[in-house]
């Protein structure tokens, strides 16, 4: 007998009829999934055409865009647009904001259409990720960059694995895998795991002698005691940190040999990178904390595309390097 699984479509109508919610999030929903199979495809047959070859143009972070990138934003741009429901976006790939139904809508997405380009031209696991708001339903809608406290929902499909997470608010992390048809199905509940063995810290180990003292201080503490992994693309390194638990971070660049190079205020974007996992991680029992110690949920974007440091995962070892970071 073929099993049936639940399909997403299921999974979010039965979500939004139990908490007396709006088909608005479904429509939403629908494109955001529909750009992601949409983006896979390109992503999987990227090196038969091509799509892959070339760092055509600089994006306005100043590192190179490739094609792929160009094209998911595309994607992305145009299913949300579709919808009729989004009143502007923010993308990684464009300085400013994407206007779409203005006032006429009624959430705001902040979106990374292809995360981790370094992984691009190996047909590595990149990401799809996206945080979402709603509009001030009670007032006047004063447009203002959330806080990913004030996010709805986050999520992130891992491409090219068939895997989709999204984040509900109050309602848990919740993974879902492409069936043979396509479709995501089969809900499974996320949780961080609290304490286990197999507990992994991720970062770029090559930048360790240029984070703080106090950082690299703890990492010496502690590393014995974890299991490295880094996949170099945010999603799927939070992805699997989120089945196994430990950490992931980028913690800010302070004592690089060339001061040039040195990122005090962290790598990573706020608004569609750092408060998506935090979000992702909060729902699933976890935390995330910026440089000073700071809940990243808390933290009010300055710009569209602010930069923060970033530690992230299971509370025990956040927790331990917050207590550290607060006191420098
Ligand atoms: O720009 C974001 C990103 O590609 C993340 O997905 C990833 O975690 C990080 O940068 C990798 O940076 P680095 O190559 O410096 O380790």
């Amino acid at each position: 007998m073929v099993e049936l699984e639940q399909t997403f479509l299921n999974f979010l109508l039965r979500h939004q009829e139990r908490h007396n919610r709006t088909y608005h999030f479904i429509i939403l929903m629908d494109a955001i999934t529909n750009a992601a199979k949409l983006i896979e495809h390109y992503y999987v047959t990227g090196a038969l055409k091509g799509n892959w070859l070339g760092a055509d143009t600089v994006n306005v972070q100043g590192e190179s865009v490739m094609r792929m990138d160009r094209i998911a934003n595309d994607i992305v741009t145009h299913h949300l647009r579709s919808t009729g429901r989004v009143i502007s976006a923010v993308s990684e790939e464009n300085e400013e904001r994407i206007e779409m139904s203005g006032d006429d809508g009624r959430y705001f997405v902040y979106f990374d259409p292809l995360d981790g380009s370094s992984n691009i031209a190996h047909g590595l696991p990149v990401g799809f990720m996206f945080g979402i708001a709603k509009r001030n339903l009670k007032g006047p809608e004063d447009h203002h960059l959330r806080t990913g406290k004030e996010f709805i929902a986050a999520g992130m499909f891992v491409i090219p694995t068939g895997t989709f997470t999204l984040a509900l608010r109050e309602a848990g992390t919740w993974r879902f895998h492409v069936n043979e048809t396509g479709t995501f199905v089969k809900p499974t509940r996320m949780m961080l795991p609290e304490a286990t063995k197999t507990w992994e810290l991720s970062f770029n180990a090559g930048n360790s002698s240029t984070f703080a003292p106090s950082v690299q201080t703890w990492i010496a503490e502690n590393q014995q005691r974890q299991a490295f992994r880094y996949l170099g693309a945010l999603a799927g390194d939070f992805h699997r940190l989120l089945a196994n638990g430990g950490m992931f971070m980028y913690p800010a660049i302070v004592a690089h040999p060339d001061p040039k190079k040195n990122r005090p205020e962290g790598k990573l974007r706020l608004l569609y990178e750092a408060a998506v996992v935090a979000f992702m991680a909060r729902e699933a029992g976890g935390a995330a904390v910026d440089e000073h110690g700071q809940p990243i949920l808390e933290v009010q974007p300055q710009t569209l595309h602010h930069r923060t440091a970033l530690y992230v995962g299971s509370p025990p070892l956040v927790e331990s390097i917050a207590r550290v970071l607060q006191r420098h």
